[in-house]
């Protein structure tokens, strides 16, 4: 089977705000391949951070597909919002949607992609009865809430289980993975089966400069 090339996500949770638009456009002419917008609520997840204007500017300065990641409650009241905003992908927590299968069903009707996110300690099986609803699956290798941590080890047999569920399944949705990818993380994650790699600190905090340290996570995986 021909493996695609892996993909690299750029979170933007560690910008420097005063410079988005700089940092998302030396992003793309590096070839990142999405930008990932992590929208927390402070009761999902311990912290607060941006929101719908964040995503309707990005969309006026990138043709990047915008990867939403919803780290909040309620996450179906805000469908319409994002994906009029310019969401491309948009990705709800099972642990925050007891409708899960109505909840995708509404973003794939508004024509854009829906994920799936899991935590660290929510089992693969919650996915067994909407698999087929999923264009991608966020496996979080952190706890969710903050940039920076360290990828929970652990992790990497989750992934591999994921990968084999999704073969198994014949489903050609996208694995990404989400916290602690660096240079030494992302050859394990990719090994383990992930095709999407989400990284925020170590592309926006590396002394070698945003274009160069996406160079570096993309030969890290070739
Ligand atoms: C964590 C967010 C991540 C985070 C990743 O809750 O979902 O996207 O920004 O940051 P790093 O790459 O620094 O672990
Ligand atoms: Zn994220």
């Amino acid at each position: 089977m021909k493996k695609n090339k892996v993909k690299i996500a750029l979170s933007i949770l560690s910008a420097d705000f005063s410079r988005l638009g700089e940092q998302v456009r030396e992003a793309a002419a590096a070839g990142v391949d999405y930008i990932h917008v992590d929208v927390m609520d402070g009761h999902f997840v311990p912290n607060i951070s941006i929101g719908l204007p964040v995503v309707e500017s990005l969309r006026k300065i990138t043709d990047v597909p915008l990867d939403v990641h919803l780290m909040i409650e309620k996450p179906e009241l805000f469908i319409d919002k994002f994906a009029g905003a310019g969401a491309d992908i948009l990705t709800v927590h099972v642990e925050a949607c007891p409708h899960l299968d109505g909840t995708l069903n509404s973003i794939k009707k508004l024509g854009i992609k829906a994920g799936i996110s899991l935590n660290p300690a929510t089992p693969l099986s919650s996915l067994d009865e909407v698999l087929p609803l999923a264009d991608l699956l966020l496996l979080m290798t952190v706890n969710p809430g903050f940039g920076g941590q360290q990828f929970i080890a652990g992790m990497a047999d989750k992934i591999v289980r994921l990968r084999r569920i999704l073969y198994n399944r014949k489903s050609s949705a996208e694995l990404e993975v989400d916290g602690g990818i660096t240079t030494v993380t992302a050859p394990i994650a990719v090994s383990a089966g992930a095709d999407v790699l989400v990284a925020g600190s170590a592309i926006l905090n590396s002394s070698l400069g945003i274009g160069a340290a996406i160079k570096e996570l993309r030969k890290s995986v070739c």
